[in-house]
């Protein structure tokens, strides 16, 4: 039997104009952590929110901020998104050109360090910097948008992953971001995912489905 996966509910999906409101319903039915989606226009082809927005959902807050960075160039704003709150900062090696130091940065600041691997992205990509590494995020959609199907491909570049993080000896976190549903769920814990982003399986009914939406997605 897996683990209890970590449940974190994207607030791409919530209700931008009650943000606050959103985050406190959604911890008390039960989120494990906050997944914050960053998208700059041009990395990816929409546009949300920045390090303000952060800084002001901190004090609402009571469980970790998984800030997933989709904007390129990335270094110049890792310091922005550490100090507005982020406990953990995740990048796609896409966006900057020294993987390695921005990951070693990220940490330095003291957040812990994340990489989001895109559906064309290689598992080699950190394969030499396993050490460097906090957190790995498997996209199972292209980034941009919320709302599209999961892409089962990427069930085996999960187990892929999840023999490496198991050769390493390191308590490295699977996660999953893109498509998430109760179906899709079971298949990426069995796969070897440990935390599972969701926004449309969370969000969709409104406050009231919260909490069965949640449960729902731990199976
Ligand atoms: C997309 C984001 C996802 C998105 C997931 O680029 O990284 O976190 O919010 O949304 P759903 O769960 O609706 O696929
Ligand atoms: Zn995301």
């Amino acid at each position: 039997m897996s683990p209890r996966p970590i449940i974190a509910p994207s607030i791409l999906a919530a209700d931008f104009a009650r943000l606050g409101e959103e985050v406190r319903a959604v911890q008390a039915a039960g989120a494990d952590w906050l997944h914050i989606d960053v998208m700059d226009g041009h990395f990816v082809p929409n546009i949300t929110l920045g390090p303000d927005i952060v800084k002001a959902l901190k004090p609402h807050a009571t469980v970790p901020m998984d800030v997933h960075l989709m904007i390129a160039p990335v270094d110049p704003y890792l310091e922005a998104f550490v100090e507005a709150g982020a406990d953990i900062v995740s990048v796609h090696p896409e966006s900057g050109p020294h993987l390695n130091r921005t990951l070693k940065r990220i940490r330095q600041l003291g957040a812990r360090a994340g990489v989001v691997f895109n559906p064309s992205t290689s598992p080699s990509v950190i394969e030499w910097m396993m050490d460097e590494v906090d957190l790995i995020l498997v996209m199972s959609i292209n980034p941009g948008f919320g709302g599209q199907t999961f892409m089962h491909s990427q069930l085996a570049k999960i187990e892929a992953l999840r023999r490496m993080i198991d050769a390493s000896g390191r308590d490295i976190v699977l996660e999953v971001d893109g498509g998430v549903t109760p179906e899709t769920a079971r298949l990426c814990v069995d796969a070897g995912a440990t935390a599972l982003v969701a926004g449309t399986a969370v969000f969709r009914g409104g406050p009231e489905a919260y909490a069965a939406n949640i449960s729902a997605l731990r199976g």
